[in-house]
């Protein structure tokens, strides 16, 4: 019989609480605090011995103090000689530095995959990475769980709502790293087409979209499906695209609300009619973006 016991840090409170109830489990107590200096203190306030600890952390912005707050929090669990240790990490800040694309640069995702190793916890859960050869940067156990599910069933609500059937829908993947994710929501929307757009970035964090064949979307209720929106530049150019090409209406699903500009008005502008992403990064957003629990499928993962 597991004893789990699940805490939050400076993220994911609400997602920490749901999971705990759902388990019908302790919700642990931490407690975080910053010296004068800057320097993080994070160590459970709760009892860990022989308990299963279930740890949930995005290392969103702040990224390097997210990061920062679970290396030191488990070894303070780990000194408390817990029977195991699972990190939850929704959401894995530097997930988009999983390459060069530089002669000079840092794969950033490896080293940040590094030293989450360095905690030795038992396995590590995440939500969509961004890319699967991320993966391969740890040596934990690696389980990428995915919101696709959670899509499905919020497409289906929307278009049954508008009286839409969804042979009329096309699924689409806004640059070929989606690819895999917009196949898995195609599966669950039987009778959807899909088209997968071709992206290039002229420069850091903007995106632009080569033309595609205007039939593939002309008259079609297109979703656009990705990983995550920073600062929407890349919805909207293919939201532009898409209506270039006659498509009938767009709404856009992305796992991971980054949002570090405030995009949300320049989507809505860009004739996006719905936006909805998870709360695998806890933030407040505006009432125009709904949110989706992850909680219960990282819970079904313990049951
Ligand atoms: C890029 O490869 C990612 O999958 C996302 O498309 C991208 O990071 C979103 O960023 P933005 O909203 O700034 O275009």
């Amino acid at each position: 019989m597991k004893k789990y016991i699940v805490f939050a840090l400076s993220g994911n409170k609400k997602t920490a609480k749901n999971v705990a109830e759902i388990l019908n489990c302790e919700l642990g107590k931490s407690s975080i605090t910053k010296f004068k200096d800057g320097e993080i203190l994070a160590k459970t306030l709760s009892d860990v011995r022989n308990k299963d600890v279930i740890l949930i952390q995005s290392t969103s912005k702040p990224s390097n103090d997210k990061l920062f707050e679970i290396l030191l929090f488990v070894d303070s669990v780990r000194r408390m000689n817990p029977k195991s240790i699972t990190l939850v990490i929704p959401y894995l800040g530097y997930a988009r530095q999983e390459r060069v694309s530089w002669i000079n640069e840092p794969v950033s995702c490896e080293v940040v995959a590094n030293i989450i190793d360095t905690t030795k916890a038992d396995r590590l859960l995440t939500f969509d990475l961004h890319h699967n050869d991320i993966e391969n940067f740890f040596r934990m156990p690696l389980i990428n769980l995915s919101a696709v599910t959670l899509f499905a069933m919020s497409a289906k609500k929307y278009y049954e709502s508008k009286h839409i059937d969804l042979s009329n829908v096309t699924i689409v993947s806004p640059d070929h790293g989606s690819n895999k994710r917009v196949d898995n929501l195609t599966k669950l929307l039987p009778h959807t087409s899909k088209v997968i757009l071709n992206k290039h970035r002229p420069a850091p964090n903007k995106a632009e979209h080569f033309s595609i064949d205007e039939a593939l979307v002309k008259g079609k209720h297109c979703l656009i499906l990705d990983d995550m929106i920073d600062t929407g530049g890349t919805l909207i150019s293919a939201a532009n695209l898409l209506q270039k090409c006659g498509s009938k209406s767009i709404i856009v699903m992305a796992t991971h609300s980054v949002f570090s500009q405030n995009c949300t008005k320049k989507l809505i502008a860009a004739n996006i009619k719905k936006i909805i992403v998870t709360n695998s990064i806890e933030k407040r957003l505006s009432k125009d973006v709904e949110q989706l629990d992850i909680s219960p499928i990282i819970a079904s993962y313990f049951k």
